[in-house]
């Protein structure tokens, strides 16, 4: 295991702790959240009760390796914790996610729960969020004409640079919910809150990898030890 890995292992087992029998669990998606989802496997194997929501199609398919018990969030529309990773957080506990392309899957997940809790490295640590290209999933059609908007409106919100079609063996991605996602090259987000009302206002806009107010904490994971952002308290 790299040294990386070995430390979203650690964040992954702290986060287990707060796992509690009978709790309804939110599933992230990720590197990280997959170490989660295997020692929460190992947990369950042991004989923990559990009922979980993945985030997407991957991470169903390693809980259901794992024989965790799993449920539609239409079925368990209110959860207890959600446990997810994150490409970038800042001082306040904002995040970028969508690196793997879960993003619209994991917002509805994390705000279908009571908590969310992030578990990451300590790499992903920024004073000011933008330096990871900011996911935005946009609706197949028109996505031409939703760049344009994207383009202007982030503009407006004083975030300037490249807007890349995210691709996968030379084709468009298409996400689990059949959108495209354009990864928005800011180098820095001034105002995430005013760049996130203007990309929800835009139609073609199906969600933007800001998640403001979501997490109550981050667990992050450095070789000198784990530290905890926020709080873990229920
Ligand atoms: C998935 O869409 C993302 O939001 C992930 O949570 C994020 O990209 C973090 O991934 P890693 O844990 O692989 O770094």
């Amino acid at each position: 295991m790299s040294n990386a890995d070995d430390l979203k292992r650690q964040a992954a087992a702290k986060a287990l702790e707060l796992v509690k029998p009978g709790m309804r669990l939110g599933l992230g998606t990720g590197s990280t959240a997959a170490h989660f989802v295997d020692l929460l496997g190992q947990r369950v194997a042991q004989g923990l009760d559990v009922i979980c929501v993945p985030t997407s199609e991957r991470t169903r398919a390693q809980a259901q390796s794992l024989a965790i018990p799993l449920a539609e969030l239409d079925d368990l529309p209110q959860l207890d914790l959600t446990i997810d990773g994150t490409d970038e957080f800042d001082p306040a506990l904002r995040l970028i996610k969508g690196g793997g392309g879960a993003l619209l899957r994991e917002k509805i997940v994390a705000a279908a729960s009571r908590r969310m809790v992030v578990i990451t490295d300590a790499s992903k640590a920024v004073e000011t969020l933008g330096r990871f290209p900011l996911p935005v999933e946009v609706n197949r059609f028109g996505a031409e004409a939703t760049r344009r908007l994207i383009e202007r409106e982030a503009a407006k919100a004083g975030c300037r640079g490249p807007l890349t079609l995210r691709t996968e063996k030379g084709a468009p991605y298409v996400t689990d919910g059949g959108h495209y996602i354009f990864d928005c090259a800011f180098g820095t987000i001034p105002a995430p809150e005013e760049l996130a009302a203007r990309l929800v206002a835009i139609p073609g806009v199906v969600e933007h990898g800001l998640f403001i107010g979501y997490a109550q904490a981050v667990i992050s994971a450095a070789a000198q030890g784990i530290e905890v952002y926020g709080s873990l308290e229920p």
